[in-house]
């Protein structure tokens, strides 16, 4: 059996280090807004690029603070137009509604599969104000055609890293640092993966930081005193502990999840099976691989096919954002999103991980060739 993600083997591959670590927090008796997160903050900023990060509860929190942020900074209010990629995990989508946001979905590019920078420029209207991309699968959505649409326009541009921990532009820059604020998940399954649930906002702007920061504990920056309606959104001390002895070794696990990459896209060579496009970038840096989706018309009997063959898969995402039904009326469809509807009928993930060994992955190729 070659399970989706072997979150057990992950963890045990950071011990002992890892129990002593969370033994170090339990005897510490202090357990939250302590020494472990502020470390954390200043050492993922320092990886990231950013003058400022934010730890939070998670990632959609992480998504739904940064909007919030700009609201009480008056750079956005309710009503207001954010675009944002049809071909996204939900996350996304509800941080933008839950401040009264609209978001305006704009298809995917096939070869990409990120949003089509192509296609942004015509889905903005006067009420657009920001752009929300999302390194989907690990991959940089990134484009300076984006930067330039959002400087020429004035829009902010937000980055939902919950994917691509890791992830390089192709100057080197680390997704997270791009934009002008980015979202972060620790989900235990993500490439930085806590034990439990985190998240964090990076961020140049020390006044989103403040804001973000204030709006994660209770709206108050001042004891017992109260500026804003916030909510209470932390990272725990045992879990900043955890991505503290994980951020380290980060580069090097992605740099194991593009070998095992490498060679599913070498070899797997089913004509039924469609595989991401091959990197642009000649590093490959700009590609982490939270994700390797392959793509099949008839991906259900696939997927049957590879659990019966003892390989688990997932499909990432069945029904899109657009058409789940707590956004049934609610949200606008503007643009055709032809691409996120075929991604979403044929899309398989197969397994992908740092621990995943290569006879795995050739094991994988090789059940896939023999699907007819
Ligand atoms: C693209 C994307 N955005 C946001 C999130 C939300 O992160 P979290 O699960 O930490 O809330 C996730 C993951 O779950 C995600 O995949």
């Amino acid at each position: 059996m070659i399970p989706f993600l072997d979150l057990k083997k992950i963890n045990d591959s950071f011990q002992p280090e890892l129990n002593e670590k969370i033994a170090d927090c339990v005897a510490s008796g202090w357990y939250l807004l302590g020494k472990q997160v502020k470390e954390f903050e200043k050492e993922y900023s320092e990886y990231i690029g950013t003058s400022n990060c934010v730890a939070c509860a998670n990632g959609l929190d992480a998504l739904t603070l940064i909007f919030r942020g700009y609201i009480e900074l008056g750079r956005l209010k309710p009503g207001d137009e954010v675009i944002v990629p049809g071909n996204t995990y939900i996350a996304t989508i509800l941080s933008i509604t839950e401040c009264g946001l609209v978001p305006i979905l704009v298809d995917a590019d096939p070869i990409t599969l990120q949003i089509d920078s192509g296609k942004i420029e015509e889905a903005i209207t006067p009420l657009t104000r920001a752009v929300a991309i999302v390194h989907l699968y690990g991959r940089n959505s990134f484009a300076t055609e984006i930067a330039d649409i959002c400087s020429r326009h004035n829009l902010i541009l937000v980055e939902d890293n919950a994917q691509a921990a890791g992830c390089r532009n192709s100057d080197g820059r680390i997704t997270g640092s791009l934009g002008n604020a980015a979202a972060h998940s620790f989900y235990p399954g993500k490439n930085l993966g806590a034990l439990g649930d985190g998240g964090a906002v990076t961020t140049n702007d020390p006044e989103l930081a403040r804001i973000v920061r204030t709006l994660a504990f209770y709206g108050s920056e001042k004891k017992y005193v109260f500026d804003y309606c916030g909510r209470n959104s932390r990272l725990d001390e045992i879990q900043a502990a955890v991505l503290r002895l994980k951020l380290p070794r980060l580069d090097e696990d992605n740099s194991r999840r593009r070998v095992i990459a490498e060679i599913m896209q070498r070899e797997i060579s089913n004509p039924l099976i469609g595989l991401p496009y091959p990197e642009n970038d000649k590093t490959g840096n700009n590609n982490v691989f939270h994700l390797f989706p392959v793509f099949c018309e008839d991906r259900d009997r696939l997927q049957n096919y590879l659990m019966e063959n003892g390989i688990q898969t997932i499909i990432h995402y069945p029904i899109p954002p657009h058409r789940q039904k707590c956004y049934e009326g609610k949200i606008p469809i503007r643009h055709p999103l032809d691409v996120t509807e075929w991604i979403a009928r044929t899309e398989l993930s197969l397994p992908i991980s740092q621990v995943m060994t290569e006879e795995e992955a050739l094991q994988v190729c090789s059940i896939l060739n023999d699907f007819k």
